[in-house]
């Protein structure tokens, strides 16, 4: 059996971590990206302008999802 490990990650935080478990469990990694990649500025959750709110609240209301929790 293969085991795949598949991410995605804005800033790389989360491709550092799902590197890890990939050479820990051997596995094949395939990452998720974005067609237009994100820029720092579009990261800026502070800014109710940048791209990320904006998308956020697009998947909200797409997904009638009523919280979003980070961890
Ligand atoms: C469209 C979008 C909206 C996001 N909104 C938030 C947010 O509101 N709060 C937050 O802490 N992180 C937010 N994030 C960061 C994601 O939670 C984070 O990118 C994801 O966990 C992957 O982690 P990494 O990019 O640090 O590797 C957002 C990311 C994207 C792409």
């Amino acid at each position: 059996m293969t085991t795949l490990v598949t991410y995605f990650s804005a800033s790389g935080v989360t491709k550092g971590v799902a590197e890890k478990v990939a050479n820990a469990l051997d596995a094949d990694i395939f990452e998720i990206a974005p067609e237009t990649p994100y820029t720092t500025a579009d990261l800026d959750y502070m800014d109710k302008t940048s791209r990320s709110t904006i998308e956020m609240k697009r998947i909200k209301k797409i997904n009638k999802i009523k919280a979003y929790y980070c961890f």
